[in-house]
């Protein structure tokens, strides 16, 4: 559709795109839909319009009325979006530990934003879902949402996300792979598939911390503990959560959920937030145990630019102890030391050695590469040519090339640091190339200052 009454017209429908390389080729095909193309930018835009026009239809909702409801960001988007063009006052309450963008976005949008703190039990009243259940009491004409128990959410899935992707897929799917936040979108697009062949296979991606794996393999409820991913797992079984449609749980650390969420950016070009690497890890697992020729859908729940304060910061992974060295390209590590120093700072190989050693006093360097234009000649370390001139007085006067010993290696920059290490471990530095020329220079120094960040 491109033209369209309103902008709720045009939410929904979203593409379903291959994950061609982060799939394992040996593997089933992989498959994600893409629900941050949705005008919201989240997979909540479905459950919003139609969560609202369901009270409408009932007559709980009137105009003028308010929609409150206790959000992670993403149906407050969505619900803000059907306020904004159904004129409805909004009201949303959020966990402290949602970014600061999503706050930002549902000011924007006209929404008034409620803060509670995410470390207290669900029937705590300071919680978040005891707070927003107050303000729908006490706001006049106001209406909570109550996306967990909501029956429109899953309903809004079985109609819309699982014949979509039935259509997409033209039925050959063997196995689906999501999240479960309130359990809407798994619940409603399970039940549909399931009813079109009973054998597609059923996979929840889940933080660990959330209680759901738990309570699915044993029945009883748990203690969580906080992760932070946003906007999945649960402390409380939500209402819309029909975990027996769900044939298997797999947990996934904070680490490893950012981590892939930041290798779709890199490698598939799929800016999307934490819970799409939770479960974008699992899906390729799952495709990885299964055969070419069969296919793996999946889901992409919202957009990455809710994070970029996040997960998608590096100081903000470094604060959190997550910033692995698998992470981080050399790159980067240039572009970080560049701000104190020249990209490169090296040594001609006619400069004498009195030179030499002032170029690395001038820039607290005790070693550096001996380039001769762009080739990597040898390399000097301080404390040899010291000791050299201190046995000869003579050694300060001669050239470099005469005193230097072998090259440092060479590693493009588009590495990562992790693959760095083995050479560091033998060599006091390495020379970043980028299409064979030399643009920078790191040492073990620079990695660990940058990994520890104290
Ligand atoms: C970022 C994100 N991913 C995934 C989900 C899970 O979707 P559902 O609530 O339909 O289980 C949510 C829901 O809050 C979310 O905000």
């Amino acid at each position: 559709m491109l033209r369209a009454e309103n902008i709720l017209q045009l939410i929904g429908r979203t593409p379903m795109v291959r994950i061609g390389k982060l799939a394992d080729p040996n593997g089933a095909n992989l498959w994600a839909k893409i629900e941050y193309m949705s005008p919201g930018h989240s997979v909540k835009d479905r459950i919003a319009v139609r969560i609202i026009e369901d009270f409408e239809r009932e007559g709980i909702l009137k105009p003028g009325g308010t929609v409150v409801e206790a959000t992670s960001g993403n149906t407050g988007m969505g619900l803000a979006i059907v306020c904004a063009v159904k004129d409805y006052a909004s009201i949303f309450v959020m966990p402290d530990k949602v970014s600061d963008e999503k706050r930002h976005l549902l000011r924007a949008m006209g929404a008034e934003v409620v803060i509670c703190p995410t470390a207290v039990e669900p029937d705590d009243p300071k919680s978040y879902y005891s707070v927003s259940k107050k303000l729908a009491e006490e706001t006049p004409g106001a209406v909570l949402a109550n996306q967990y128990f909501n029956p429109s959410n899953v309903q809004t899935h079985y109609d819309t996300t699982g014949p979509e992707i039935w259509e997409q897929m033209e039925g050959e799917i063997d196995a689906f792979v999501a999240s479960m936040g309130t359990g809407g979108t798994i619940t409603g697009v399970a039940r549909f598939l399931k009813e079109q062949d009973p054998s597609i296979k059923i996979w929840a991606a889940d933080p660990y911390g959330s209680i759901l794996k738990a309570y699915k393999d044993t029945r009883k409820m748990t203690q969580g503990h906080p992760y932070l991913v946003e906007g999945i797992g649960e402390d409380i079984i939500p209402g819309n959560l029909d975990i027996d449609l769900v044939d298997e749980i797999v947990n996934v650390n904070d680490e490893d959920s950012f981590a892939m969420s930041r290798q779709m950016a890199r490698k598939e070009g799929l800016f999307a937030g934490g819970s799409a690497g939770t479960i974008m890890r699992v899906a390729i697992d799952v495709a990885a145990s299964m055969e070419p020729g069969q296919n793996v859908v999946t889901i992409i729940p919202d957009t990455g630019e809710r994070y970029l304060s996040k997960h998608f910061s590096d100081g903000w992974l470094r604060d959190k102890g997550m910033l692995s060295r698998e992470m981080v390209s050399l790159r980067r590590l240039r572009q970080m030391k560049s701000q104190e120093l020249p990209t490169i700072v090296s040594v001609a190989p006619d400069a004498t050695v009195r030179e030499a050693l002032e170029k690395m006093s001038a820039y607290n360097v005790s070693q550096l590469p001996v380039l001769d234009d762009e080739r990597n000649l040898g390399s000097i370390r301080e404390s040899n040519l010291l000791g050299a001139a201190l046995e000869d007085g003579a050694t300060m006067d001669l050239a470099v090339e005469a005193v230097m010993e072998k090259p440092f290696p060479s590693v493009e920059e588009s590495a990562s640091v992790a693959h760095s290490v083995q050479l560091l471990l033998r060599h006091q530095g390495i020379i970043l190339t980028k299409d064979n020329r030399p643009v920078g220079f790191v040492t073990r120094h620079d990695i660990i200052t940058f990994t520890d960040g104290k």
